[in-house]
């Protein structure tokens, strides 16, 4: 029963156009904000000027980064973070969905880290500007990321990652073709906003995936190694909002009360990922989209999940199995007693819901190459080190390539 809970320094404002009521918050933290956010929906849907202007009333200062792109590159990353040292910015404000969130919590990190080394060395203008990536854990000796990170704002228009709440940042890095999450205490948003007025904005697709999102962090929090009781109850809880509320999210995207529910989904989701681990999905998940940047974090879950829950429950201890019980009882498919047939029918019941929300899709039919896997497999080995950890099962790399050939069909 010993267990270690690091609560999430988070301040959260969840509601219906809560975004608009953000200044006197980000007024504590700084007075001239770097604006992250995506190359279109933000725009076009009318936010980001709705919020520019918010902030501009209260004689906030804001510069506006738009050029963030689904799975966010170290390119962009350290691109945003000049632009916040040159502007001088103090804050960091992350609106979008993960990818935004993102980008905007590795910027504070670059910009906050770099702006400090400029004032040691005085007058050689930039100073010592470090790369995002010499930041993350695959370094041999990765920078430390300290409290010198500017302070992040995030506003979220996804039901998915959860990064509103997470002290993750998970970016790409093209040339080495390697994802991975950064992460650190100090890259929690110190005000983080869920306005359901721009979640209702999702489509359906964009629902579908990041509802599996949700639904895998609450699976793999739930079995990993490092899951404590409060993460445990917080992880059933998200997994029964998604059976209630995801397909009906899926089909009526204007129905506030399911995006509501799917929105506290992604919030509990977050703090099981922050206080347990992801495990297997997620570290085979990643090297898909570092390989496959058009393939979406969901879409790469939903094609290796079941096939991995399946690994689990064929391999996994008593705890293991209990674990899967509990999560098809989450999925209203109450199983009577611990064994493997009873711990399956949450494999059943994941396959239904995809099936129902169009994200019955394996690898191939998403576009990845069966040559591509032994690649892959290195990428998650490297990577993903840490989950593969956690994961309740041990995991060899023969294991890795087989469950990845599993996932190419349906
Ligand atoms: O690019 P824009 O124009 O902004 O449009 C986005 C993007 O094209 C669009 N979109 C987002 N919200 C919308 C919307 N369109 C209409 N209405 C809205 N309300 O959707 C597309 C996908 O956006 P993206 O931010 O990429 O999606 P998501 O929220 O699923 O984030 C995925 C990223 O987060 C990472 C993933 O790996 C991936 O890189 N994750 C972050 C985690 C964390 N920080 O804790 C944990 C997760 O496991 C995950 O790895
Ligand atoms: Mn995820």
């Amino acid at each position: 029963m010993d267990f270690n809970f690091e609560l999430p320094k988070v301040n959260l404002l969840f509601g219906k156009g809560v975004s608009v009521k953000i200044s006197e918050e980000v007024k504590k933290l700084g007075d001239n904000v770097l604006l992250v956010t995506g190359r279109n929906s933000m725009d076009q849907l009318g936010f980001t000027q709705k919020i520019i202007d918010h902030l501009k009333n209260h004689v906030i200062k804001v510069t506006v980064f738009n050029k963030i792109t689904p799975n966010p590159t170290t390119e962009l990353v350290d691109e945003g973070a000049k632009v916040a040292l040159e502007n001088k910015c103090n804050v960091i404000i992350g609106l979008g969905g993960g990818s935004s969130i993102d980008a905007a919590k590795a910027i504070a990190i670059v910009a906050g880290h770099s702006s400090t080394l400029n004032r040691t060395c005085s007058g050689s203008g930039q100073g010592e500007f470090q790369s995002i990536w010499a930041f993350s854990p695959s370094q041999s000796t990765p920078l430390p990321i300290t409290s010198k990170t500017l302070p992040i704002v995030a506003i979220t228009s996804s039901s998915g990652t959860g990064s509103h709440v997470t002290r993750f940042s998970v970016i790409t890095n093209l040339e080495l073709k390697q994802k991975m999450g950064i992460y650190s205490q100090h890259i929690f948003p110190k005000l983080s906003v869920v306005d359901l007025e721009i979640l209702t904005n999702m489509p359906p697709a964009l629902t579908a995936e990041c509802g599996v999102d949700v639904l895998t962090h609450c699976l793999e929090g739930l079995v990993s190694k490092n899951c404590n009781p409060i993460t445990e109850e917080m992880a059933l809880k998200g997994i029964e909002l998604v059976f209630n509320y995801l397909t009906d999210t899926y089909r009526n995207g204007d129905n506030i009360r399911s995006r509501g529910a799917m929105a506290l989904a992604d919030t509990y989701a977050g703090f099981v990922i922050t206080t347990s681990r992801v495990v297997l999905p997620h570290a085979m998940s990643h090297p898909i989209s570092a390989y496959y940047p058009n393939i979406s974090h969901g879409a790469a879950l939903a094609a290796l999940t079941p096939h991995i829950m399946q690994f689990n429950i064929e391999n996994g201890d008593n705890t293991t199995l209990q674990k899967y019980c509990l999560a098809s009882g989450a999925m209203g498919k109450r199983a009577f007693g611990t064994n493997k047939y009873e711990a399956m029918k949450s494999v059943e019941a994941v396959k239904e819901l995809l099936k129902k929300i169009g994200m019955d899709k394996g690898l191939q039919e998403l576009g990845v190459d069966p040559g591509s896997i032994n690649n892959m497999v290195k990428s998650a080995m490297v990577t993903g080190q840490g989950p593969i950890e956690s994961n309740p099962v041990e995991v060899k790399e023969n294991d890795i390539v087989r469950i990845y050939k599993l996932s190419l069909g349906k």
